[in-house]
């Protein structure tokens, strides 16, 4: 019988890392708090963009996933698992974006991307975990399921290194919870461009307001990164 580690020292390619996290016998939560790496963690704000379309009339709809359900598009069995024991539910609603939103990624220079709307309503809450960029994994699975996996990076090995933002759709209000610890992203303006270290930094979030908190989520590689390092604020335009 192969330990954890054993096992996740013989993943090479894509499908080998999908099933990994599907294995039933892996303990999620160990596996997860794993990753967490406390001197490499954290979020930062190198952009906004002004005049972005309003989502309020979209995360009204019916989304995709809702806030209190537990859905295996977004957890592993032993995940959603976990979650259940505990009372959690998926933690936000998920809103496919639309053109007006999708736009957005490729004006940030995103490629290969995965963007969906996350609007947590009030009374939600995501337990706390590392994100695995399982949906961008999922979403190629048929296009990328042999090429090789990196365990160090914990991304596809020929891929440019993946990047994840949140870009604020709303005001932040009283009541919203954005915890990547160390940290808390708060008081943000519509607008607002959040980056974060995905990959080590443990994150949670919970909406005891009254407004609703959508965020959109982009998850790819970027044409050129350096202006998200460059420790400025870059000022975008959605309609250039
Ligand atoms: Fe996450």
């Amino acid at each position: 019988m192969l330990t954890e580690k054993e096992k996740w020292e013989q993943i090479a390619t894509v499908n080998d890392y999908i099933d990994f996290l599907e294995d039933k016998t892996i303990d999620w939560k160990t596996l997860n708090e794993s990753f967490i790496d406390k001197e490499r963690s954290g979020f930062w704000v190198p952009a906004n963009i002004k005049n972005l379309p309003s989502a309020s009339e979209l995360i009204d709809r019916q989304p995709a996933i809702k806030a209190n359900e537990l859905n295996r598009t977004t957890m592993t069995q032993s995940e959603l698992e976990l979650h259940e024991k505990h009372n959690y539910g998926n933690g936000y609603d998920r809103h496919e974006a639309d053109e007006r939103f999708l736009k957005i990624a490729s004006l940030l220079g995103f490629n290969d991307t995965s963007v969906w709307i996350n609007n947590q309503p009030p009374g939600a809450m995501m337990a706390r975990h590392v994100d695995t960029i399982s949906c961008l994994v999922h979403e190629k699975i048929d296009e990328i399921k042999n090429d090789p996996f990196d365990t160090e990076l914990r991304q596809p090995a020929n891929s440019k290194p993946i990047y994840r933002c949140f870009v604020a759709l709303d005001d932040w209000y009283p009541g919203q919870i954005l915890n990547f610890e160390p940290q808390f992203w708060t008081e943000w303006k519509k607008g607002d461009v959040c980056f974060f270290h995905w990959r080590t930094t443990a994150h949670s979030t919970a909406n005891t307001g009254w407004h609703h908190r959508p965020l959109l989520k982009i998850t790819g590689t970027l044409k050129d990164p350096s202006w998200v390092h460059s420790g400025k604020i870059r000022s975008f335009d959605y309609n250039d």
